[in-house]
């Protein structure tokens, strides 16, 4: 029987289709991932390896003789050498389909309750305050404001159905402008991205994290966005400069933030914990049950192909199967 190292624990319930295909290896139980260490000892004679939270570099790469297929439980794979992978022809696997209903969805329920304040309220009432003013301008409506889509995959599209749907106008920017049909279906319009910046009264980043976006939001893009307005990240917290960020949070520059993904997970930056005006989330856009079966299947079918050898469509360098 092939064999499969975990990196973390997957319950049973979602191997179960598996259990009569692979042997696997992974921690007993719990939020544990297997050390640095630990993975580069079991990888060495393993078939194939799933990454739920752990890193890919060279050292593990160099250490997996008999390796076959690598997969990624998640769409981003900023946490594999890819450049590496590919150079030792070994297919890598990621879940780009499944993770995006889950994802859009907390990425635009996020919007709306930075817009709206809800956890700012909440915290106040849990110290007793009880805020409710007749009149204030704390919070922005979000119907009729336009909301900033940087970055138009499939997690950007369907974050803007979604909020279209509460009746915001969508601008966005994607290094690809979409086809002229699909945004006059989607009723977006193509903006630059400083013109996003400059227009969006809510902004949600989408992009991949690729070395040249790091910090793509930065000091001078805050400086750029609109006064008051909103912003929202669930992509990569490596795309944005998180002490810039503070410091306009900070000023009120912008009015409010909400965060789902960090510079130096699990680490925060102290001050965000300190701001009234940000909505902290760890991680966890995905994380529900639907999406996390779906990811299973999507990525477990990658596996199974790689292994019986096909070329899977969520292979992100097919490049390796080329002679
Ligand atoms: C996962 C993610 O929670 O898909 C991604 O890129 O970041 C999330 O869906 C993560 O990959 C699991 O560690």
């Amino acid at each position: 029987m092939q064999k499969i190292v975990i990196s973390g624990h997957v319950p049973e319930e979602y191997l179960q289709p598996y259990l009569g295909m692979f042997q696997f290896d992974m921690p007993d139980t719990g939020n544990r991932e297997f050390t640095s260490e630990e993975l580069r000892e079991r990888i060495v004679h393993c078939d194939g390896c799933l990454i739920l939270d752990s890193i890919v570099d060279r050292e593990l790469l160099d250490a997996a003789k008999q390796l076959k297929v690598i997969a990624n439980f998640g769409v981003g794979i900023n946490n594999i050498d890819l450049e590496y992978a590919t150079q030792k022809k070994l297919p890598v696997i990621n879940t780009p389909t499944q993770v995006t209903e889950a994802t859009a969805e907390h990425a635009a329920a996020l919007c709306i309750g930075a817009m709206r304040g809800i956890a700012r309220y909440d915290r106040a009432l849990r110290r007793g305050i009880w805020e409710s003013p007749i009149f204030s301008n704390a919070d922005t409506m979000v119907e009729g404001s336009i909301l900033g889509i940087l970055g138009f995959g499939r997690i950007g599209r369907r974050v803007c159905h979604k909020l279209q749907g509460f009746g915001m106008e969508v601008i966005y920017y994607d290094k690809i402008r979409a086809p002229e049909e699909v945004e006059k279906e989607l009723r977006v319009t193509y903006r630059s991205f400083d013109e996003v910046l400059r227009e969006a009264d809510c902004i949600t980043l989408h992009m991949p994290f690729l070395p040249e976006n790091l910090h793509i939001i930065n000091a001078n893009a805050l400086r750029a966005m609109k006064p008051g307005a909103y912003f929202v990240n669930t992509a990569r917290g490596k795309l944005v400069d998180e002490q810039a960020l503070a410091d306009a949070l900070r000023e009120g520059r912008i009015k409010g933030a909400a965060l789902d993904v960090y510079e130096n997970e699990p680490d925060i930056l102290p001050v965000l914990l300190t701001l009234e005006n940000v909505t902290l989330t760890p991680h966890i856009a995905s994380l529900t049950k639907k999406a996390r079966h779906g990811m299973c299947r999507e990525v477990f079918a990658g596996i199974v192909g790689v292994l019986g050898g096909e070329r899977p469509y969520n292979v992100v360098n097919p490049q390796v199967f080329e002679a």
